[in-house]
């Protein structure tokens, strides 16, 4: 994606491995939309924290840096006499910076499969999978551009641009490409509360000029009723074999708006989000995090140009902040892969075939 660093305009994945330092580098999405700044983990370690601390995010692009993480952990670990187990760990640190989403998962093993298992391996394996992740955003792009025309009234959530998914995108993929082919459409942004990554989706689709309104996540349901919206699309991050999805937390509230009304839903994601060993979506972890994002809201103030934090809540209130959700496949009109639109019967058998190479590692 092209932008702009240190005043210089540059093309950069969200997260690549930094060859001359050594270093796995990402950009700082906890600044988005304000500064694009570059984040960098010498080690494994920083690698796993920033994935934590949601300075990467999206669960295409976290997948990606735990594959580095995995293979900076290969290089650092290497020519210890405990290579094993040191590996075992950092493959847990790195697994449980984020539960839900299953890319991260799938990172790992992939890695975990390098034969040999030696630095250099490791390293070109953690490029295929980020630089796979990219191209199928572009795919999905290409394919799910067909269900969007001119005029319509799009509804996303979360933040499933370039940033999310190494580049390029999963959801907001085909609205961008469908731009870029003249289609002229709206798009609604939910702000998805509480970790606001519609400021970035935002801040994605003002680089395109693509014509969006920002809209409460509460909102929804009223546009939805004034038949304002035409087509919901929207990410996933984790698809289990049923066809069940996990996405950021307020897709289910979509989901069930989207049935009520008849509105087509669907949701797009690469081959890395496909959980191949969980039936069902009742499976799922549900990642809980910290509640201090619900009770504090962070922002640049205009006047002083930098970040601050403030409170909306008095100390003995509480609070419960899950991530995500899960969607069950009869609420879902279709899946955007690259492989095609897939319905829920198709799903389970293209996405299994294709990637049975990914197998689940033995860490
Ligand atoms: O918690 P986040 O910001 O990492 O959320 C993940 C997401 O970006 C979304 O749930 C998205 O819809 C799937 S990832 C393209």
């Amino acid at each position: 994606m092209k932008l702009e660093i240190d005043g210089k305009l540059t093309d950069r994945p969200a997260v690549w491995w930094d060859s001359t330092n050594a270093i796995v580098r990402m950009i700082d999405q906890t600044k988005i939309p304000f500064q694009v700044e570059v984040h960098n983990c010498p080690t494994y370690r920083e690698t796993a924290q920033a994935i934590k601390k949601m300075i990467i995010r999206g669960a295409p692009s976290i997948g990606a840096a735990a594959a580095y993480g995995l293979a900076q952990a290969v290089r650092e670990f290497w020519n210890s006499d405990e290579f094993e187990s040191q590996i075992k760990t950092a493959y847990n640190e790195l697994l449980e910076a984020r539960p839900t989403a299953v890319d991260l998962q799938n990172g790992l093993d992939f890695i975990c499969t390098t034969e040999p298992l030696e630095p250099e391996n490791a390293l070109n394996r953690a490029q295929l999978f980020a630089n796979r992740i990219a191209e199928e955003g572009q795919k999905i792009g290409q394919i799910g551009k067909e269900l969007i025309n001119t005029n319509m009234n799009i509804l996303t959530h979360c933040h499933t641009g370039a940033l999310a998914l190494v580049d390029h995108g999963s959801a907001l993929s085909p609205i961008i490409q469908a731009w870029q082919d003249g289609k002229r459409f709206h798009v609604y942004v939910d702000e998805t509360r509480p970790r606001v990554q519609g400021r970035m989706t935002a801040w994605e689709l003002c680089q395109y000029g693509i014509n969006h309104t920002v809209i409460c996540d509460s909102a929804s349901g009223f546009f939805i009723s004034q038949g304002k919206v035409d087509l919901i699309i929207l990410g996933a991050d984790r698809v289990t074999r049923n066809g069940d999805i996990a996405n950021k937390i307020g897709t289910y509230n979509l989901a069930v708006l989207a049935s009520r009304h008849k509105i087509p839903f669907y949701t797009a994601f690469p081959t890395s989000t496909f959980d191949y060993s969980t039936l069902t979506g009742k499976d799922i972890v549900i990642e809980h995090r910290d509640t201090i994002e619900v009770k504090q809201v962070s922002g640049c103030s205009q006047t002083l140009n930098r970040n601050h934090i403030v409170s909306l809540y008095t100390d003995e209130v509480k609070f419960s902040n899950p991530a995500f959700d899960v969607t069950p496949s009869d609420l879902i009109t279709g899946y955007i892969t690259p492989n095609g639109i897939l319905n829920k019967s198709q799903l389970e058998k293209t996405l299994f075939n294709r990637h049975s190479h990914i197998t689940k590692g033995t860490k």
